[in-house]
């Protein structure tokens, strides 16, 4: 059985966090964690099942206005790969409360990064249970794929994972 590729970045913060909570649902034996910090083309190639975990950390992360962070460096390889074979699924940190005009936003800005790539994207998230004002994740009432907010919602990460989980398990290992 081919294992999950589940791709992350930051490292050391809650996008890592959640990751390991998101291998953890899926079995830890099924999903190999990989910062995209340590990501080529070459590393993406090896998984037909990819999960990608991203943070929205403001204009910043992609205009490179500070130095250059992990998925600043990353998303040219994502411009360069071809998903049309590939299963994907996004997650994305944000915070609801402070960011409620941009919330995750950076997760819908990868989910185009990822479509005009041909990704056929999975687990696409109900807004129920979120409150926020706008949101670049959003496409056709949904959110793209899972938002988790670990500032002000972390008591709620561990339900969302699991039913999010529920949902992508069988068709990422089918
Ligand atoms: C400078 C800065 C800007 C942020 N901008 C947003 C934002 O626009 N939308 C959002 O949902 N969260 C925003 N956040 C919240 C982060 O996404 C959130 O804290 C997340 O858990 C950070 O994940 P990380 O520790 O893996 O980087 C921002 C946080 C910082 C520090």
């Amino acid at each position: 059985m081919n294992k999950i590729g589940l791709f992350f970045g930051p490292i050391g913060g809650s996008t890592h966090k959640a990751g390991q909570i998101i291998a953890k649902a899926l079995g830890n034996e099924n999903v190999d964690l990989i910062p995209v910090k340590e990501a080529s083309v070459e590393t993406l190639k090896k998984y037909d099942s990819i999960i990608f975990g991203i943070s929205t950390l403001g204009r910043e992360t992609w205009d490179g206005i500070h130095t250059k962070n992990d998925w600043d460096l990353f998303m040219p390889i994502i411009e360069e790969s071809d998903f049309s074979s590939k299963k994907v699924a996004i997650y994305g940190l944000g915070d609801s409360v402070t960011y409620a005009m941009s919330f995750v936003d950076h997760m819908g800005i990868l989910a185009e990064k990822l479509e005009n790539a041909h990704a056929n994207l999975i687990g696409a998230v109900a807004t129920d249970g979120y409150s926020f004002e706008e949101s670049k994740a959003m496409q056709n009432g949904k959110f793209v794929g899972l938002p988790l907010d670990e500032d002000f919602e972390d008591y709620l990460t561990q339900e969302r994972v699991d039913r999010w989980v529920a949902m992508i398990k069988p068709i990422l290992l089918g």
